[in-house]
């Protein structure tokens, strides 16, 4: 029988993405979501990717009645991917309570529900946020983490904090961080992709919409960092790549000789490409013009920052694959099936 994993946040931009890779790898999903920042319609993008549907349980994690119910009607559960967090770091720094609220309690509902009905395995979506700006790059696991920049990024490092106390007093857990570094692009069928709220606040979802004719310009913040040609760098790691990052990662945990513990893992390429990089590099394999202006740097935004992969690479047997120029021209097909351009 088929492996069923529980993929919160499963209707959002990184969660679908993952949903597919899982079916495409023969297991059966269930995903539970609340639609505060989604759509029940990526539900059908999966469907019509992979030819399966999966279940789909509309509720709030943080409501922990509701998530002994689902606990209890999904007894062969055998393994999370808990994606379902807030993420906007603009928007936690006003409502910082909201942030930890909704992603310290999801998590540990989750922890007390797998503690209770027997599922020891879960996949964390952390952050690269949780280094700051390293000392040395690429950056390693081995890096210090630093006090966070925003409540988001403190709730990451809350909940790796909360995971790896629980290994401790769980001795069947099996947890599995993977720190993220720029998630970008959409799946290659355009069927499935990201739904940024009200104005973006990341760079491509801009560049795409700046190009559609949404937005009237790009700001590029800052030309006056110390790097190559002045603009910030980041790792944009595709998101169908990351995705299957995930699908390795239950593999792994499934693993019946894997030991229980904490792990954690960084997901990049390994290249680091600046915000200037990226709109040549749309405009070229796009043959769509960004306008775009130089202003003053964003506050709080770290000067560049790329994945060291290899642990990545050697344990998991995970590689970023697709190179920046396709998962370009993916966010931008994606783009233009939002808005119905030719
Ligand atoms: P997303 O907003 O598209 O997906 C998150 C989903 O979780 C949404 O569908 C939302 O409706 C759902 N959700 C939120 N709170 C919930 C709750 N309490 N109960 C049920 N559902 C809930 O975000 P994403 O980009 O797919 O990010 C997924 C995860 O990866 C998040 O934990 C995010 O913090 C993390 N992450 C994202 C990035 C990025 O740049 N996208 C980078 C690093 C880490
Ligand atoms: N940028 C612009 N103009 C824009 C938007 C962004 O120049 O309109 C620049 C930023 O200043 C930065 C780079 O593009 O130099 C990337 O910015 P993003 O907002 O796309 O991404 P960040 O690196 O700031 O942060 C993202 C997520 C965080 C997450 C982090 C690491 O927003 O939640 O990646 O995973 F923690």
């Amino acid at each position: 029988m088929k492996d069923l994993i529980l993929v919160t946040g499963g209707t959002g931009y990184i969660g679908s993405h993952t949903a597919v890779e899982l079916i495409n790898e023969g297991y059966e999903v269930v995903i539970v979501d609340n639609l505060s920042n989604s759509t029940a319609d990526s539900l059908d993008g999966i469907e019509k990717i992979t030819g399966v549907r999966p279940a789909f349980e509309q509720f709030d994690i943080c409501d922990k009645q509701r998530l002994d119910v689902f606990f209890e009607k999904y007894p062969s559960l055998k393994a999370i991917i808990h994606f379902a967090a807030f993420k906007a770091v603009g928007e936690s720094v006003d409502f910082p309570l909201k942030y930890y609220r909704n992603n310290l309690v999801s998590l540990v509902n989750l922890l007390d529900c797998m503690h209770t009905y027997k599922v020891p395995s879960i996949v964390f979506s952390s952050s690269c946020t949780v280094y700051g700006q390293p000392k040395d790059l690429p950056v390693t696991e081995d890096a210090p983490i630093q006090i966070a920049e925003s409540p988001y990024g403190n709730t990451k490092q809350i909940c790796e904090e909360i995971l790896r106390d629980s290994v401790r007093s769980m001795p069947e857990l099996k947890v599995i961080a993977l720190r993220y570094f720029n998630p970008i692009g959409a799946h290659p069928t355009a069927l499935i992709g990201e739904l940024p709220n009200g104005i973006p606040n990341n760079l491509v979802p801009f560049v795409t919409q700046t190009a559609a004719g949404l937005r009237p310009e790009l700001r590029v913040f800052g030309d006056d960092y110390p790097t190559p040609d002045g603009s910030a760098v980041r790792d944009y790691i595709n998101v169908a790549d990351l995705a299957k990052a995930h699908v390795t990662a239950i593999g792994r945990l499934l693993n019946k000789a894997n030991e229980p513990g904490f792990e954690f893992f960084n997901l990049g390429t390994g290249r680091g490409s600046s915000v200037l990089e990226v709109v040549k590099t749309f405009e070229k394999v796009t043959g769509v013009p960004v306008n775009y202006k130089i202003v003053g740097r964003r506050a709080g935004d770290i000067i560049a920052v790329w994945a060291d992969t290899t642990k990545a690479n050697k344990v998991l047997g995970w590689k970023a694959e697709t190179s920046l120029e396709d998962t370009l021209l993916s966010a931008w097909n994606w783009e233009k099936k939002l808005r119905g351009i030719k």
